[in-house]
C-alpha cells in the first residue's frame, strides 16, 4: 500500500531522519574512556574500564558480585552451565551439563534467553506467557512441574524492561526445589517489590545476567555482565570465560573454556552511560506515558505492569489492538497478509504505515514454541500440555497467551532521543491507521 499518498494520512510528513526503536544514546564520556584505554595501551580483555563497569553495576543493582562479558547471551551461557554443573556435575569436553535434562523457559522473549539450554545439551519446555505482565505465567509454570517434576532449572526474562511475576516464580521455584537464571538482559534499572523490599531485577534469580547490546537502555555496541553474590560462582565464570587457564605457569586446562570476556574498549562506552542510566528511564517512561495518553481513544492498550510490585525501565513502549479491533492479518513463516477495514487495524498496517513514514517498530517477540526451531519442544499453558490441543471430534479452548499478545501486540519506536513532536507524528500515524 502507498501509506504516503494514501488519504487517511494526508498532511503527515515523512521523517527526514528515521525514528528508531531503540538507538544507542552517548553524552560525551565514553570517548574519553575509550581514549584513556588507547592512550594507555589498555586495548584488551583487561583495564580499569571493566572494572570501573563491574564496580559501578554491582553497587547500582546490589550484588556483591559482576563479571564483564563479551555480551548478554555469553553472560547466559554461563549462568546455564553453573546450574547444570551445580546440578548434574562437570560433564565431559564435548558435553553439555544439561545433557538429558529438561529446563522450563519463558516463551514470549529473545531466543538468546533460552539458546544456552541448547548449547548445554538440555532440552527447553516452554511456559506461556500471562496477560499481566507478558512474562512467564506461574500457573502455567506450576502446571509444568506437575507434568515434570523432575526438572531443577528454571530461565525467567523481564520482556521489554517490565519485571515479571517474580514472588510467585521463586516460591514455586523454591518447593520444587529449582534453581533460576534470570535474564535482565532487556531490564537494567526496572524494580520489583519483593516482600517489602524493592530490589533491582539481575538480583532474583540464583545466576543473572544483563546486556549492553547495541539498542539497550545502556550500550556499548556489545558487552553483558554476570552477577552473582557468590565469589565461587564469580571466579568460575571469569574462569571459563578467559578459556579456563589453571593456575600453571604455563597454559594448562582441565575444564573446557570460552573467550568471552569484555573488552575494555567496550567497557569504555558503557562506563560513559553509567551515570545516565536513571535519565534514560526517566526518557523512556516519558514516552511510554505520551503514546498512552495519546492512544487513549483507539481500541488498543499498552504493554501493561504491575504498579504495586514492579517499577519497569520502560525499554519498549509496546501497544495491544484489542481483539474486536483486529483486522483480518494473516502470517506464514517469512510473510504476512493484511486487509484494512474501517475503525480497526493489525500490528503489519501499523508497522508498514510508520516505517512508510521512516520510523521503525516492530512485532512482539514472536514465541519460541512457535518457531520452528523449537517447534518439537513441549509447551505449557495454565491449562496443561499446550501441543496437540485441538480435536476434530470435541471442542477445546487452546488457549495461548503468546500467541495471542504476538498477533494483537506490536512495539512502538521508543527511541529516548525522539522529540515529543516527532512522537505525537507516530502517534498521529497510529490514530489515521484506525480511519
Ligand atoms: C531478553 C534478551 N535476552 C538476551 C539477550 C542477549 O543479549 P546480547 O545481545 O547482549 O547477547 C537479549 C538482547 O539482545 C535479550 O533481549
Amino acid at each position: 500500500m502507498d501509506f504516503l499518498n494514501d488519504p487517511r494520512f494526508k498532511g503527515i510528513e515523512k521523517f527526514e531522519h528515521k525514528i528508531w526503536l531503540s538507538s544507542p544514546t552517548m553524552h560525551g564520556d565514553e570517548q574519553r574512556w575509550v581514549d584513556e584505554a588507547i592512550q594507555t595501551n589498555w586495548v584488551s580483555t583487561v583495564g580499569a574500564n571493566i572494572d570501573a563497569v563491574e564496580k559501578a553495576m554491582a553497587e547500582y543493582i546490589g550484588v556483591k558480585y559482576t563479571v564483564g562479558l563479551s555480551c548478554g547471551t555469553s553472560a547466559l551461557h554461563l549462568a546455564t552451565k553453573l546450574a547444570g554443573e551445580r546440578l548434574y556435575g562437570q560433564a565431559k569436553p564435548n558435553a553439555g551439563t544439561l545433557a538429558g535434562h529438561k529446563v522450563f523457559c519463558s516463551d514470549m522473549t529473545f531466543d538468546a534467553s533460552i539458546n544456552p539450554v541448547a548449547y548445554e545439551d538440555g532440552e527447553a519446555v516452554f511456559i506461556d506467557t500471562e496477560a499481566d505482565t507478558w512474562n512467564m505465567d506461574p500457573v502455567a509454570l506450576e502446571k509444568a512441574f506437575e507434568i515434570y517434576p523432575d526438572v531443577k532449572v528454571v530461565v525467567v526474562a523481564h520482556l521489554y524492561g517490565t519485571p515479571g511475576k517474580m514472588e510467585e516464580i521463586k516460591k514455586i521455584c523454591d518447593k520444587h526445589g529449582a534453581l533460576i537464571i534470570e535474564d535482565a538482559a532487556e531490564s537494567l534499572g526496572a524494580k520489583y517489590k519483593l516482600g517489602n523490599e524493592w530490589v533491582e531485577t539481575g538480583t532474583l534469580g540464583d545466576y543473572n545476567a544483563i546486556s549492553f547490546n547495541g539498542n539497550k537502555i545502556i550500550t556499548g555496541s556489545a558487552g553483558g555482565l554476570f552477577l552473582t553474590n557468590s565469589k565461587e560462582d564469580a571466579d568460575k565464570v571469569r574462569k571459563w570465560s578467559t578459556q579456563s587457564r589453571e593456575a600453571a605457569p604455563w597454559y594448562q586446562h582441565e575444564e573446557i573454556g570460552y573467550n568471552y570476556r569484555m573488552s575494555n574498549i567496550i567497557a569504555g562506552v558503557i562506563r560513559g552511560q553509567i551515570p545516565y542510566l536513571d535519565e534514560h528511564i526517566a526518557q523512556k517512561k516519558a514516552i511510554y506515558e505520551r503514546y498512552k495518553a495519546g492512544l487513549a481513544d483507539l481500541p488498543v492498550k499498552m504493554n501493561p505492569f504491575d504498579a504495586e510490585k514492579s517499577q519497569p525501565n520502560y525499554w519498549l513502549s509496546c501497544m495491544i489492538i484489542d481483539e474486536d479491533a483486529m483486522a483480518p492479518m494473516v502470517r506464514g513463516e517469512q510473510d504476512y497478509l493484511w486487509k484494512h477495514e474501517t475503525g480497526k487495524c493489525s500490528p503489519q498496517e501499523i508497522l508498514e504505515a510508520i516505517a512508510a513514514f521512516n520510523a521503525e517498530g516492530r512485532p512482539i517477540w514472536k514465541p519460541m514454541h512457535m518457531q520452528p526451531i523449537y517447534r518439537t519442544s513441549p509447551f505449557i499453558t495454565a491449562e496443561g500440555n499446550g501441543r496437540g490441543k485441538s480435536n476434530a471430534y470435541i471442542a477445546c479452548s487452546g488457549a495461548d497467551v503468546g500467541a495471542d499478545i504476538f498477533r494483537r501486540g506490536l512495539c512502538l519506536p521508543s527511541d529516548n532521543k525522539m522529540t515529543a513532536e516527532q512522537q505525537d507524528r507516530v502517534i498521529e500515524i497510529i490514530l489515521r491507521c484506525f480511519m
